[in-house]
């Protein structure tokens, strides 16, 4: 079931998954999608869990999480109980082109920097639309193409950077892909990325004690585990002119 990419396995051993733009793009998400108390809400691609946690938390909603990976379940159910949320969350595994639940179930579904490294897009798109109630809204945060063309060396260097075989859409190619879905009333909002800006949003989303966990376990895989190195190497070696092309995105539409 898992695909080829070993980034995301090594972040699942860290207990860290980024999406971009942090908490305050996961706020925007949650506003545009009109996510409320009690609300029935399934986040695709849920990574180590942060967002079904913050959910589940702050807005009082239930929420499934699903992902590809084992071990980001585990994680993100480890992540449940040390919240005390996991009366309100339910993780499984599953694949975002092959959702595991019934038509109209969820008020909303979420989606936070995954559809860019899946490789049937239309199918997940599909399957996102197909379990979220008639009025209900699909909302992605994906990584986006802001100026095109991008150069070669720049498409290669995301590609692998964001998991081995990552394909980054222009604003268009997004939302065509909500429309192609059969979702109305789209918005879209896109933005420019820093590094700089991300890293301290990474610190904001887990707060210091997390951070401090992950350093810890990152450092311990760096000694023990030789191919992690180039994971955590090629993540410096970004193309000078990388965040001239490369941003992100907020798309949303209803059912
Ligand atoms: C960049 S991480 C983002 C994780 C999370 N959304 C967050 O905000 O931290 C992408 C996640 O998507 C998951 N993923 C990749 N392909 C998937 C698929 N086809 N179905 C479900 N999850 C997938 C990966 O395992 C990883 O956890």
């Amino acid at each position: 079931m898992e695909n080829q990419s070993t980034i995301f396995d090594f972040q699942a051993e860290v207990g860290l998954t980024k999406q971009i733009g942090g908490r305050k793009a996961t706020d925007e998400l949650i506003e545009l999608c009109h996510i409320g108390q009690d609300n029935y809400v399934l986040d695709v691609g849920c990574g180590v869990g942060v967002t079904p946690c913050y959910l589940a938390k702050r807005h009082g909603c239930r929420v499934v999480g699903v992902d590809i990976r084992n071990r980001m379940i585990d994680r993100s159910n480890e992540r449940a109980k040390r919240e005390e949320v996991e009366h309100r969350l339910e993780f499984r595994v599953a694949d975002a082109q092959n959702l595991p639940f019934e038509d109209d179930l969820f008020d909303a579904v979420i989606c936070e920097s995954v559809l860019a490294t899946v490789p049937d897009k239309p199918k997940a798109m599909h399957e996102c639309v197909r379990v979220i109630k008639p009025g209900g809204y699909v909302g992605l945060n994906e990584s986006t193409w802001i100026k095109t063309p991008p150069p070669v060396e720049v498409v290669e260097w995301v590609g692998q950077d964001l998991s081995g075989n990552a394909q980054l859409l222009s604003a268009d190619g997004w939302v065509g892909l909500l429309e192609n879905a059969g979702l109305r009333d789209i918005v879209v909002r896109t933005y420019e990325i820093s590094a700089q800006n991300e890293a301290v949003n990474t610190i904001k989303r887990y707060g210091l004690r997390d951070m401090l966990r992950v350093w810890a376990r990152s450092l311990s895989i760096y000694i023990r585990n030789p191919a992690s190195r180039v994971i955590i190497k090629g993540a410096g070696a970004a193309p000078k002119s990388l965040f001239e092309y490369f941003g992100y995105g907020i798309y949303v539409g209803r059912k």
